[in-house]
């Protein structure tokens, strides 16, 4: 496709698609450019074993979807593929990396790094569709692209929603009943600090304390962080500004949930 003269966009996931990846497709369409799906639960970036082990798989579904959404390619790797048994060369990005996420998670974002810059190598997209819902993933992503030179143009895709507010992640499956009527509350305490930030405050300790205190309200809630950051650096502000963004992950129940929203 591409000796053809075909751009081409690339959707990296790990699987278990849902509608916010369907709107990955649909934006990597927009680009005039042959869409490729990749589908590969990298091992580098999970922590536990467990996590890694319980990640749901469904292929047959997956390219379903992707068949229905119009996509050109699925390009679904196996670990022999993307690693060598002996692999020793890691990318890793050292400034945007260590705060949040990847203090909860070390080594997640070099896992990510790593596992995108190979996607890349092999697919060599023109762009690649990357989502909002995972701020602190695009973020770290884009620095990488500027800082290695990488010819893609990344593609921002917005967080797709139920209609209660809870963010569609593939880790939503593990909530039962009475954490799913909960995990509401992520959103609805990015959206006191998103008020609180409109009627003025700009006190950045108040406003994650009023995250903590909206996210508490849910019994099943174990709060992880619950932060006020720079948009691009991520770094902590002593007064919170427009195009700042609020970020909270938490436990519901047994599932660790993660969202954001931009202030
Ligand atoms: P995965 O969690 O499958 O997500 C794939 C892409 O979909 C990411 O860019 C993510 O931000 C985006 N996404 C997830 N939920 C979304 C939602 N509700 N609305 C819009 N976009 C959403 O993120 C990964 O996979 C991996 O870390 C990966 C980048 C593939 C590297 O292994």
């Amino acid at each position: 496709m591409k000796r053809g003269g075909r751009r081409i966009a690339l959707v990296p996931t790990l699987g278990a698609l849902h509608e916010g990846h369907a709107a990955h497709i649909r934006a990597a369409r927009q680009q005039d450019a042959a869409v490729v799906v990749s589908i590969y639960v990298n091992p580098t970036q999970f922590g536990e074993p467990e996590d890694f082990k319980k990640y749901p798989r469904d292929i047959e579904a997956d390219a379903a979807l992707c068949a229905r959404e119009g996509a050109d390619v699925v390009f679904a790797p196996g670990d022999d593929e993307m690693y060598s048994p002996n692999a020793s060369t890691w990318t890793e990005e050292t400034a945007l990396s260590h705060r949040l996420e990847g203090q909860a998670r070390p080594g997640h974002f070099r896992g990510v790094c790593t596992v995108v810059a190979k996607l890349f190598h092999i697919v060599q997209p023109d762009v690649a569709t990357f989502g909002q819902k995972d701020y602190q993933q695009l973020k770290v992503v884009q620095r990488m692209v500027r800082d290695l030179l990488f010819p893609v143009r990344i593609v921002v895709v917005p967080t797709v929603r139920e209609a209660d507010g809870l963010a569609l992640s593939s880790r939503n499956q593990h909530l039962d009943a009475a954490a799913r009527a909960q995990a509401t509350v992520l959103w609805k305490a990015l959206n006191v600090a998103k008020d609180l930030f409109h009627d003025g405050e700009r006190n950045p300790h108040r406003l994650s304390t009023a995250m903590m205190r909206a996210v508490q309200l849910a019994p099943v809630a174990r709060l992880d962080y619950a932060e006020i950051a720079d948009g691009e650096t991520l770094a902590s502000k002593p007064e919170a500004a427009a195009g700042d963004v609020a970020l909270l992950a938490a436990y519901i129940g047994k599932t660790r949930l993660i969202d954001n929203l931009v202030l």
